[in-house]
C-alpha cells in the first residue's frame, strides 16, 4: 500500500516548516506546547540529527519527530519530545513510523532507555506512546503557587515565629 507520506531524516532546511508545522499543530496557549520554539527544535537537531525526523508530501513538511539524548542528568537516556502531524496526516500510522526511525536513530546512538514525557489530557499521544510499546514511570502534575495576592497575606515564618515565641 503507498503511504500518503514519506519519512526522511530531518536537515536544518526543514526547520522554519517544522517550526510553522508545530505552531500550527500544537496548542502554544498552553503548557508543555507553549514552551515550543525554535531553540526547542535546535536544541535535538543540533544534539542528535538522527533522530530527528519528517514526514513529507508532495515537497511540503507535513509532520516531525524530534528527540535527543542526554534525558536532563541520564547521559544514555533518549528523550523523545516533540511530535506532530498536520490533521489531514493523522490516523494514517505516520507517527508510528517517525516513532519507530527515531528510537531506532537513538538506540543505535546508544540509548540505554527511551522516555516520552505526556500531557495526562493529551489522549492521542498517551495511545501512541501504548501502542509504541512505551509504559506509565510516572506521573508529575504541574501545580500553581497562589496569585499574586497571595504576598499581600501575612508571612506564614514569621506568624510561627510570633506564636512560638
Ligand atoms: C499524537 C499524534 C502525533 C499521533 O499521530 P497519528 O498520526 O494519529 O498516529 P498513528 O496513526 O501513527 O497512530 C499511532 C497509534 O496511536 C493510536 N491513535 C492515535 N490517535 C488516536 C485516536 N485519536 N484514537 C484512537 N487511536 C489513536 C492509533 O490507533 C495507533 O495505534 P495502533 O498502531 O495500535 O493502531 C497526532 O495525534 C498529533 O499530531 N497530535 C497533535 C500534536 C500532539 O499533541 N503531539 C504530541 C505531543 S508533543
Amino acid at each position: 500500500m503507498t503511504s500518503i507520506a514519506d519519512i526522511r531524516p530531518m536537515t536544518s532546511e526543514d526547520v522554519p516548516e517544522v517550526l510553522k508545522t508545530g505552531n500550527d499543530v500544537f496548542d502554544t496557549d498552553e503548557f508543555p506546547y507553549s514552551t515550543w520554539s525554535l531553540s526547542a527544535i535546535a536544541k535535538h537537531l543540533d544534539q542528535q540529527p538522527e533522530a530527528c525526523h519528517v514526514a513529507h508530501s508532495e515537497g511540503a513538511v507535513v509532520g516531525f519527530i524530534l528527540a535527543s539524548m542526554p534525558f536532563l542528568t541520564h547521559q544514555h537516556w533518549g528523550h523523545v519530545e516533540w511530535i506532530a502531524l498536520r490533521p489531514g496526516f493523522q490516523g494514517r500510522a505516520l507517527a508510528s513510523k517517525l516513532a519507530d526511525a527515531s528510537l531506532r536513530a537513538l538506540y543505535g546512538a546508544g540509548a540505554t532507555r527511551v522516555v516520552a514525557d505526556i500531557a495526562t489530557a493529551n489522549r492521542q499521544s498517551k495511545l501512541l506512546a501504548r501502542s509504541l510499546g512505551f509504559t506509565e514511570l510516572t506521573t508529575v502534575s504541574l501545580f500553581a503557587a497562589p496569585s499574586l495576592e497571595w504576598i499581600k497575606t501575612p508571612d506564614r515564618a514569621v506568624e510561627v515565629a510570633a506564636s512560638e515565641a
